[in-house]
């Protein structure tokens, strides 16, 4: 069984791909310091899987205690990270945070995994890197642009510090970057999911804690963009799907030599923000109070992916539709509501 080191593997993202690693053979070694994910995920993964599972409290930041998990796990087969703040706006409020936090765990993380010779780095990236783009769908061909917060920043310079140390000779870190759309939905089970602290940013949670009653509306960002209705398009892809990715990107990086190479990983299809409430509204039954409102600054008009990369290269592509995503997003909000989740 190979084992895999998931730092953050207690978040969204994370806790699905720690669920798609055990289910297709590999052990994850989970690294999270519980800063926004809690604990009982832990828990959660083990009782969808019915394995037990290793996991270590601590920071990617702190290198003694990084140190710790590689001494302990001798036979480590690569590493996935995704350890990292998320909040474009949080991170515009406070960029040291973000620095600090995004640079800094990547750096220890791949000096100790020089120092341990463990090569394969599976790396969570994301289409901020794109900003907004001439030409859709973006390919991972299309240039980068000057990042529009330092979260986007973070990530860039994450990127290329991996693309640095897979050329340089006394580097052997051998990266797949991800560059992820725009990640919703839950596990089936509904026994995890997107659980954001506080108020959420982010669309699909907001529309499930309006639907279930905890926020009185939704307010629509914008409806003058140049799009099918006015509002803004994304390309949003399950998490399920996306999890199975880094699966096939850890496969990648095993048969092939070392290489720092990109993939977006999104369905290829937008949608605008109307279109989402329409499906919503139609897997749910639920008629969603929203209003239209002004543009969220910051926001790009429309972006969505050519995975075509991924699809031929790593062999994967995704299997569930948006009405999947906003079904399982739903049943998720409610196993919270019924178990009272969001306290534990
Ligand atoms: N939106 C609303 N109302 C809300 C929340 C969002 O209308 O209350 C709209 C946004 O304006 C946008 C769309 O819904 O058009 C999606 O917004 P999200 O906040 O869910 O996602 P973003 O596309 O803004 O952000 C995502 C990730 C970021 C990543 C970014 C890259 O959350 O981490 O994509 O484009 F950096």
């Amino acid at each position: 069984m190979s084992k895999i080191l998931v730092t953050g593997g207690a978040g969204f993202i994370g806790s699905h791909t720690a669920v798609e690693l055990i289910s297709s053979g590999f052990t994850p070694i989970i690294v999270d310091n519980f800063c926004n994910s809690r604990p009982s995920v832990i828990q959660r993964i083990e009782t969808i899987t019915n394995q037990n599972l290793v996991s270590y409290n601590l920071d990617c930041t702190d290198e003694i205690a990084l140190r710790q998990v590689f001494n302990d796990h001798p036979d480590l087969q690569g590493a996935i990270h995704f350890a990292a703040f998320k909040a474009v706006g949080e991170s515009v409020q406070s960029p040291l945070k973000y620095y600090h936090n995004n640079i800094n765990s990547l750096l220890v993380l791949t000096r100790l995994m020089n120092e341990f010779n463990v090569r394969n780095l599976v790396f969570s990236s994301s289409c901020t890197v794109y900003g907004q783009p001439e030409i859709l769908p973006v390919t991972e061909a299309t240039e980068m642009q000057e990042a529009q917060s330092p979260y986007g920043f973070t990530k860039q310079v994450c990127e290329r510090l991996l693309s640095d140390l897979s050329t340089g000779e006394y580097n052997q870190v051998s990266s797949v970057l991800l560059r992820y759309f725009n990640p919703i939905g839950a596990h089936p089970s509904g026994l995890i999911g997107e659980l954001p602290l506080g108020v959420p940013e982010n669309l699909i949670p907001y529309i499930t804690q309006t639907a279930a009653g905890l926020r009185d509306s939704l307010t629509v960002f914008g409806q003058d963009y140049s799009t099918s209705d006015g509002t803004c398009v994304r390309d949003y892809i399950h998490v399920v799907d996306l999890a199975k990715a880094h699966v096939k990107a850890l496969r990648y990086l095993a048969e092939n030599d070392k290489m720092c190479k990109a993939f977006n990983l999104g369905t290829g299809t937008g949608n605008t923000v109307l279109e989402v409430i329409q499906t919503f509204e139609k897997v749910s039954g639920v008629k969603l109070s929203y209003a239209m409102g002004e543009r969220r600054p910051g926001d790009v008009e429309q972006i969505y992916a050519s995975a075509d990369k991924a699809n031929r290269e790593l062999q994967w592509k995704t299997e569930l539709s948006l009405e999947d995503a906003l079904t399982d997003a739903w049943n998720w909000q409610l196993k919270l509501e019924e178990t009272g989740t969001t306290a534990d």
